[in-house]
């Protein structure tokens, strides 16, 4: 098997286009496989632009085992990074079936075609929401979950757990669950970025469509939290750091470091950013007032979370680097290249 070869499904996606990019940076060889049902074919086209490279695609959904079972023949990666999972919390509250098929499913099958095709190392992105509302901050690998409060979040919980299971039960696997906490930006060239479809759930592209003129205004909702100016806090990893560590966990599987086959790491900045002070440092960074407004709470959101990033730091050996006005920065020049705003 080529160790110097992954393949990223849901790689056309947001994390995934640059994650692609930070693995050919690397000197990997990258194949991605992606149904395309939540990102676009251009992401290829940036990724092309700014590394020179083109990686070869499928237009594959995960969940027919069939098709991605071409791919495993055709290709030799011994390492997989998965992204192709829905997203939208909201949206899996009103349609947990379609979530569970899709998260799941396309998980398994990964999994199945992994040990089937003898490949080794497998990624997996989980997310902050196995935390919940968590009784210790900031949160480590060890503090508890919390019992799920969406399908969504539940599927990451469950693939977790597949996989730590999975990784038990065949010793030829090894596996890292990375859980991201808020991941924002774009890669610097702004050729790559977040693309989302219709009205965002997102802080930050909402910020940034308020900023283009395409939202009329922000909320901010809750000035009410326990918090020390009263908004929720978080903890925004930039994404071309978030990309980088799971170049990381790659690393650290392919040279067989450490004697743990399952493993779990916290990738933020270790810092707690108030939806106020995000705001503030946009206006800043770019240079532009932004129409914003506070309203009611949330239904679901958490007060406060954020990392203890002590594990990643020391274990992988990352850390996030950016500065959050860098990270504004590109976010803001991405949504302006998208836009076409001069
Ligand atoms: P994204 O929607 O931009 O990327 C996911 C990609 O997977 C998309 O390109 C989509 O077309 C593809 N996809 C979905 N289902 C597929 C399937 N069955 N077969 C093939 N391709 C499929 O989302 P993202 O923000 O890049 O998130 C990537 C992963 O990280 C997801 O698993 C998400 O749950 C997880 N995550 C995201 C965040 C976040 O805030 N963005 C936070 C924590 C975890
Ligand atoms: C951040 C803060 C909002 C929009 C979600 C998922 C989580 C993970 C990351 C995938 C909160 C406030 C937001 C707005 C606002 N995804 N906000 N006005 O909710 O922390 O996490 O994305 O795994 O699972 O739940 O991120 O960006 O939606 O919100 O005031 O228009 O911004 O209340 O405090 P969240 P977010």
């Amino acid at each position: 098997m080529n160790s110097k070869s992954v393949l990223v499904a849901g790689g056309a996606g947001y994390i995934g286009s640059h994650t692609v990019v930070e693995l050919i940076n690397a000197g990997y060889e990258v194949v991605v496989v992606d149904n395309l049902s939540n990102s676009d074919i251009s992401s290829l086209e940036g990724i092309n632009k700014i590394t020179g490279v083109k990686p070869t695609f499928y237009n594959v959904d995960c969940c027919d085992k069939g098709a991605l079972s071409e791919v495993f023949k055709r290709h030799d990666f011994n390492s997989v990074i998965h992204f192709a999972a829905f997203k939208a919390v909201g949206e899996s509250v009103e349609q947990p079936a379609k979530y569970y098929r899709n998260n799941l499913l396309s998980f398994m099958n990964v999994l199945e075609l992994m040990v089937e095709y003898g490949r080794r190392n497998v990624v997996f992105s989980s997310s902050a929401t196995v935390y919940g509302d968590a009784d210790e901050l900031p949160v480590t690998e060890d503090t508890p979950r919390k019992p799920a409060t969406s399908p969504y979040g539940n599927t990451k919980q469950m693939s977790e757990d597949i996989l730590r299971d999975s990784v038990r039960a065949n010793s030829s696997l090894r596996g890292i669950a990375l859980r991201y906490f808020n991941p924002i930006g774009a890669h610097p060239s702004a050729l790559i970025g977040e693309l989302p479809r219709g009205v965002p759930n997102n802080l930050v592209p909402y910020i940034t469509q308020t900023a283009a003129g395409i939202r009329e205004c922000l909320s901010i909702f809750g000035q009410d939290y326990p918090t020390p100016d009263g908004s929720c806090l978080r903890d925004y990893i930039d994404i071309v750091d978030l990309a980088k560590a799971h170049v990381a966990a790659i690393d650290r599987m392919v040279e067989e470091r450490g004697k743990e086959s399952y493993e779990v790491f916290n990738i933020g900045t270790g810092r707690p950013v108030s939806v106020f002070e995000l705001v503030h440092v946009f206006e800043e960074a770019n240079n532009l007032k932004l129409n914003y407004k506070v309203a009611p709470r949330r239904a679901g959101d958490v007060p406060a979370v954020w990392a203890d990033t002590t594990r990643a730091n020391e274990v992988l050996g990352w850390r996030a680097e950016r500065a959050l006005v860098d990270t504004l920065k590109a976010a803001w020049q991405w949504e302006r290249n998208v836009r076409g705003i001069e």
